[in-house]
């Protein structure tokens, strides 16, 4: 099967009550883990590709690795571009076979963020790719998008027909308190999610996909593998598994994941060179890190998104 949309996906994920890990990937170890866990439990996949990542390991290198992904497990496998943040970016991946991009117009006044949304999704449309956008602002740092605690803003569910007919997008990312990174809550503070608004969106658009960006649990297991071997993260509080299994549930379709994969990686790294201080072969240090994104995908799979068995 070719790289896929995420349309079909998202139509059974709905249904199903289910939804797809969308995970960010920038090398071939990272690729690998993600689509070891996969194929093992038949799991659809959304791969994405932010503009950082496009940047670092560039986008023929990423599209090649994506295609011998798909083409070694048969899965479902859509690429995606998360955060495009204008029209270039977003053409440049369509052009170059990215069947998915993501605009993210939330820096923009909302009528500004639905003429960029807008313009994007007519040129997707008319190459066969579907578009993702964005209403409300979450907090914490992408490349291009920087968005202090103090401006970020949740969803407000009265915008979110006339944003959806009038650009015409095909899922939308809102805001009900998840935040990118590793640090999403003050230390002390409860993890706490706006599900009224999840459900008042999904009473105004029924049967429509939602995306939650920022949703990486942050596996305290990881972070003590990373401090016993030499790091220094502080303490983080991420998104609680049960309340994004409970999203998942809902109309929740598609759930970003990064920062619990670095952390993953970085665990395996320190680890084994802590262990093995005369190892210089990447492959040695890259293998234990690549194990544990699969051991961390498969994770989600089963008991986040619940999406085994569905490719
Ligand atoms: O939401 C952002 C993703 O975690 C990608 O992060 O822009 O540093 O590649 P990045
Ligand atoms: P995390 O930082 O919580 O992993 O979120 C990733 C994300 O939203 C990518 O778009
Ligand atoms: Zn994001």
């Amino acid at each position: 099967m070719p790289l896929v949309t995420s349309k079909e996906m998202f139509k059974k994920a709905y249904e199903g009550k289910y939804a797809i890990g969308a995970f960010n990937v920038n090398n071939l170890e990272i690729i690998q883990g993600i689509t070891d866990a996969a194929a093992e439990l038949k799991a659809p996949l959304i791969l994405q590709v932010s503009s950082g990542a496009r940047k670092y390991a560039r986008h023929g290198y990423l599209m090649k690795l994506v295609e011998a992904a798909e083409a070694e497990t048969g899965l479902p496998i859509c690429i995606h571009l998360d955060h495009g943040d204008d029209f270039e970016i977003c053409k440049s991946c369509i052009d170059g076979g990215f069947t998915s991009v993501m605009i993210d117009g939330s820096k923009h006044s909302y009528d500004e963020n639905i003429k960029l949304t807008n313009e994007v999704v007519k040129y997707a449309h008319d190459n066969g790719v579907v578009v993702e956008g964005e209403l409300g602002k979450l907090a914490g740092i992408e490349d291009d998008v920087n968005v202090a605690d103090d401006d970020a803003s949740f969803t407000r569910p009265e915008e979110v027909e006339e944003f959806v007919s009038r650009t015409g997008v095909d899922s939308l990312a809102i805001a009900i308190g998840t935040s990118h990174g590793a640090y999403k809550f003050k230390p002390g503070q409860k993890p706490r999610l706006r599900f009224d608004i999840l459900e008042e969106v999904e009473k105004r658009l029924p049967g429509y996909p939602i995306v939650l960006h920022g949703a990486s649990s942050v596996v305290q297991d990881f972070v003590d593998i990373i401090n016993a071997n030499g790091g220094e993260m502080p303490d983080a509080i991420g998104i609680p598994e049960d309340m994004l299994r409970e999203a998942a549930s809902m109309a929740v379709c598609k759930i970003n994941m990064d920062s619990d994969l670095r952390i993953g990686m970085t665990a395996g790294i320190r680890e084994h060179m802590a262990k093995n201080p005369t190892h210089f072969d990447p492959r040695q240090y890259l293998a234990p890190g690549r194990d544990n994104i699969k051991t961390i995908v498969r994770h989600k799979i089963l008991s986040v998104l619940g999406c085994d068995g569905k490719a």
